[in-house]
Formats: structure tokens, sequence, C-alpha cells
């Protein structure tokens, strides 16, 4: 019974906050200090490394070719969509990467994989397997081509033979699925 309360005394103190004169602009102090703070922050934030990072994205590229093989579009686009979201947060989190400089990992990444990953996505869209497999390669390609521009030529990238964990099904639900 002491919700009802609380409620009210949280809208009541939400309204004077609001009808509150606001504080005059800080001091350039406080600014100085809040900065250097945010900057310690992101200091200690976790950073994955790109090889870790890389790792995530090997699983992702594994897992699309089993959905993918199996026909299993609504998986296939899941996959594709995390592994999108990998190469995401790589860029976000490795921009300046030494490996590439003076380019910047930022804007290789991208141009490397944006027409592989947009043909895959055609592909599934359109449950067109020939389609999927041809993009597919090519975003091995993709990946080999960017590992050799690394110098690191031996990261060489292909389809997976055998599921590494195959504790996720891949096989359409009954009834087919999407397509
Ligand atoms: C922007 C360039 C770039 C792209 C695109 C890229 N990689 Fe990489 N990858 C790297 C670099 C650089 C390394 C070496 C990282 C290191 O040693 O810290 C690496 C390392 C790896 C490794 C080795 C990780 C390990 O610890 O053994 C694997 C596996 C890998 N990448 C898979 C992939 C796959 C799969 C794709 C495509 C779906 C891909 N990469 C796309 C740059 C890239």
């Amino acid at each position: 019974m002491l919700r009802p309360y609380r409620d009210w005394l949280a809208l009541m103190v939400a309204a004077c906050a609001f009808a509150a004169p606001l504080p005059a602009a800080a001091p350039d102090a406080e600014i100085a200090a809040l900065k250097q703070q945010i900057a310690e922050l992101k200091q200690h934030a976790y950073h994955p490394e790109l090889g870790e990072q890389m790792l995530g994205i090997q699983i992702r590229h594994a897992r699309l070719w089993f959905a993918g093989a199996a026909r299993n579009w609504t998986l296939a686009a899941y996959e594709l969509q995390e592994l999108k979201e990998a190469f995401d947060a790589v860029v976000e989190q490795n921009p300046e990467h030494a490996v590439f400089q003076p380019q910047r990992l930022a804007d290789v990444l991208p141009a490397m994989t944006r027409a592989p990953v947009a043909a895959l996505r055609d592909a599934i869209d359109r449950a067109s397997k020939p389609e999927f497999e041809r993009a597919y390669d090519a975003l091995s390609a993709a990946c080999t081509g960017c590992h050799r521009a690394a110098g690191n030529d031996f990261l060489v990238i292909q389809r997976p033979t055998a599921p590494l964990l195959d504790n996720l099904r891949v096989a359409p639900p009954a009834g087919g699925g999407r397509k």
C-alpha cells in the first residue's frame, strides 16, 4: 500500500525539479573535470582486441553457412544480422587499429564487406540457395582479402565442412519455416 504514495512522491519531486530554474551554465572547471572523468572511464572500459572479435565473427560466419545449407532462411537472416552487428562492433571499438595505418579500419572494413553482405541479404530474401552460395563465397573472399591487406595471408577463410557446435538446430521448423 506504500506504492501509490511513493509514486506520488516521485511525481512531486520530478515536478519540482522541472519547475526549478535551470542552473546557470556549469563553470568551465566543472566541465573540464567531467571531461577528464569520461576520458578515464573510456580508458578503463572493456576494449576487445580485434583477434578476439574475429573469433565471434568466425563462429557467425560458420553458422550462417549451415543455416543456408539447410535452407533455414529465418536462421540465416538472423546469423547474417549478427555477423553485421559484429562487424559494426569492430568498427566502433577498433576504428584506428594500427595494422591498417595510415588507412582507417573504420573505412576499410565497410568498403570490403558491404557488397557481399548486401548480396547475402538479397539471396536470403529470395530464398535462393545458389545465390546464397555465391554471395557466401564472396564474403569469405572479402574476409581473406582483408587479412591479406593486414599482412596475414595465412588467415584464409573458406566454407566450413563440419559444424563446430551442433546443439543449435539448423533444420528449418516442421512446415518449412518462412519459405
Ligand atoms: C577489416 C579487415 C577484416 C575483415 C573484413 C575480416 N577480418 Fe578477420 N582478421 C583481421 C585482422 C587484422 C586479424 C588479425 C587480428 C589480430 O591478430 O589481432 C583477423 C583475424 C581473424 C581470425 C583469426 C583469429 C584467431 O585468433 O585465430 C579469424 C578466424 C578471422 N579473422 C575471421 C574472419 C572472418 C570469418 C571474416 C569475414 C566474415 C573476417 N575475419 C573479416 C581483419 C579482418
